[in-house]
């Protein structure tokens, strides 16, 4: 029995993330939760033909409680998407405090409702919004750093694509898979290209593959350009959601050896031995991880990565440690 619940399921990303659960046959029970529309949307849901039952809650009556009893699983995808004009890492203040706001409300609802459930953060921004529930969870004394986890699997997704087409052959993406690690947000998601199971060609030349990684760290702006102020990705996301989703769900029932990038708190099993690779005290990484049935049982080491892959990663570290700094004190020193 797996009864995985949506909170922000009316949303661009939230329909068709529900749609994808809704088609995963591990799923018994969905429950989806939305200031808006969440009713509609369940019961179009739940005329289709697979096992989930599907109830649609809105605030009134604790709906936020009874859509979180018996939950395994939230994924949160519940905010507001940057516009164009405004990057990942300097979304504004206001959309920064909305969203922190949302993550925090609906995190006291999880801890104090479903406080053993594997918690899924695709809200961004997610190198803070990941802090904020650890924050929580923290004040209610229910935080366990293995249930906690940042969905970076959309740049995992970029990075699969992207490579199969500098390779020239669209045909391989499904299979082609790319470590990216840091967190999710521009300069701070570092694809391992040296990592990648499909080899990137030995010779070739820089400006391509500085393209290639520009290109993965800065796909959220190509879709926020694109889409031209109806939002950011929301297809592409809920597919890579799900994915995830899909991962815990399987580790949950007891499959060993998933291992999976995600943005996770670095106090755990394999995370001292991380902060040493990075060469920084930092609370939290976006690392390969590999899953159980508690959630993260290891955070893996960054394994070989080149001197260019290292300067990325350096790069990154500033911009992460103000990032998680601004979640944390969002919550410990509220303004
Ligand atoms: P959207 O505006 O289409 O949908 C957001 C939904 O959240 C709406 O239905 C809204 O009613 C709901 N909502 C607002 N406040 C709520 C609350 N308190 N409780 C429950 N639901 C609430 O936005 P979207 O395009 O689906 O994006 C949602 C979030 O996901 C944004 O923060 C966006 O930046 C982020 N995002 C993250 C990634 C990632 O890779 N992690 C990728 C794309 C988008
Ligand atoms: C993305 O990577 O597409 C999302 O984080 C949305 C955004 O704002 O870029």
């Amino acid at each position: 029995m797996v009864k995985a619940v949506v909170l922000g399921a009316a949303g661009g990303i939230g329909q068709p993330l529900s749609l994808l659960l809704k088609s995963n046959l591990e799923v018994t029970e969905l429950a989806l939760y939305d200031i808006v529309n969440a009713p509609g949307v369940a019961v179009d849901l739940s005329h289709i033909a697979t096992p989930a039952k599907v109830e649609g809650f809105l605030p009134p009556d604790n709906g936020l409680q009874k859509a979180l009893a018996g939950a395994q699983v939230v994924v949160i995808p519940a905010g507001v998407p940057r516009k164009p004009g405004v990057s990942q890492c300097s979304i504004s203040d206001d959309l920064f405090k909305i969203n922190a706001g949302i993550v925090r409300d609906l995190a006291t609802a999880i801890a104090t409702t479903a406080p053993k459930a594997f918690v899924l953060v695709i809200s961004n921004p997610v190198n803070s919004t990941v802090p904020i529930v650890a924050e929580v969870f923290k004040q209610h004394k229910v935080f366990d750093p293995r249930r906690l986890f940042g969905v970076t699997t959309l740049d995992v997704v970029r990075a699969s694509t992207f490579v199969a087409e500098v390779l020239g052959d669209r045909s391989l993406s499904p299979s082609v898979a790319v470590p990216v690690v840091g967190g999710h947000s521009g300069v701070t998601i570092v694809p391992l290209l040296s990592q990648s199971s499909h080899p990137l060609p030995s010779n070739l030349d820089t400006s391509t593959i500085d393209s290639l990684v520009n290109r993965i760290q800065f796909g959220g702006d190509e879709v926020v350009k694109a889409k031209d102020g109806a939002g950011s990705a929301t297809l592409s996301m809920a597919y890579a959601g799900a994915e995830f989703s899909t991962k815990i769900i399987r580790a949950l029932k007891g499959e060993r050896g998933i291992v999976v990038p995600s943005y996770v708190n670095l106090t755990q099993e394999g995370g001292e031995a991380l902060k040493k690779d990075l060469g920084k005290e930092l609370d939290y990484f976006s690392a390969p991880v590999e899953l159980g049935p508690n959630g993260v049982e290891k955070i893996n080491g960054l394994g070989a990565i080149t001197p260019a892959e290292r300067v990325l990663i350096d790069a990154a570290l500033p911009e992460l440690a103000a990032s998680i700094e601004k979640g944390v004190s969002f919550i410990q020193t509220p303004k």
